[in-house]
């Protein structure tokens, strides 16, 4: 039988991390569908990028990030990262004692019912991509499913550069992108936070006959719909408060969230998660 839940974990915060913006993408969206649950954003800036490092170091850059966030009192863990979730979404579910949610699932439950054809394209960081995580999924959803995997490897420097709608983005997409048009896919899974950044100019470049779907709505309507299974919502109230905490210098990190969040960056502060020193 599930345990009743104490009302005052219903009031505690929803915590979302990613190894640095991309994740803002995902919380702008959770923000704005659930108004009234209180978030804690930890964007892991001294560390990103995740996309190429080893398995075992995402891994234990989730754990610590899972950790941070577990005290400050979340009810709730989203990783707001594909590489992350693709790499340490059962690390960070044993570790954690709260529900977790990856943005995997949720990006690809999309996925499949957009498509037409069954004939999808994935973009991603080369960590995401040679997880083969989206391939992991594909049979739950849509067995008859052709899945074509692409890394991106330079997008998130451009995007980080701020290069959203720049010429150079444009030629490294269409580099990029030509293998998967080829093999006329309908759909295309921007299977990484940053990549919603690009998104007028990758629409651009696959032209308007392929469905570009991110993972930031679907994973805020599944946070939803687990709140609500777990009887973990918060009771509707005014729009709820939102932290931020960087692991490295604040100051461009605050100029960039207002860009994406659309709204101002109340509290953000330094800390460190490094647990090795
Ligand atoms: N946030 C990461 C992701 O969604 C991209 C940035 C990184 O490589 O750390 O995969």
């Amino acid at each position: 039988m599930k345990q009743a839940v104490d009302g005052t974990v219903r009031t505690a915060p929803i915590g979302v991390f990613d190894s640095g913006l991309g994740g803002l993408t995902v919380l702008r969206a959770i923000r704005e569908r659930l108004p009234g649950e209180a978030t804690v954003y930890l964007g892991d800036t001294a560390r990103v990028p995740y996309g190429p490092k080893a398995a075992e170091t995402i891994r234990r850059y989730a754990i610590e990030a899972t950790d941070f966030l577990l005290d400050k009192g979340v009810k709730a863990v989203v990783i707001a990262c594909n590489t992350a979730t693709a790499r340490a979404l059962p690390d960070v579910e044993a570790r954690a004692g709260v529900p977790v949610l990856g943005v995997v699932e949720p990006g690809w439950s999309a996925a499949a019912s957009a498509s037409g054809t069954g004939r999808i394209g994935v973009i991603g960081t080369r960590g995401t991509i040679s997880s083969r995580a989206y391939n992991r999924v594909i049979h739950s959803h849509r067995p008859d499913a052709q899945v074509f995997e692409q890394a991106c490897p330079l997008f998130v420097p451009l995007v980080e550069e701020g290069w959203t709608d720049d010429e150079v983005t444009r030629l490294a997409a269409e580099r990029y992108l030509g293998p998967l048009l080829k093999q006329g896919i309908d759909t295309l899974v921007l299977a990484c936070t940053h990549y919603p950044l690009l998104k007028p100019l990758l629409a651009r470049v696959v032209g308007e006959n392929v469905r570009l779907i991110d993972s930031a709505e679907s994973t805020a309507a599944a946070l939803e719909r687990l709140l609500v299974s777990e009887d973990l919502a918060s009771p509707s109230g005014p729009p709820a408060a939102a932290r931020y905490y960087v692991t490295d210098e604040a100051a461009r990190f605050d100029l960039l969230a207002r860009r994406l969040l659309g709204e101002e960056v109340e509290h953000l502060e330094m800390v460190s998660v490094d647990s090795t020193g």
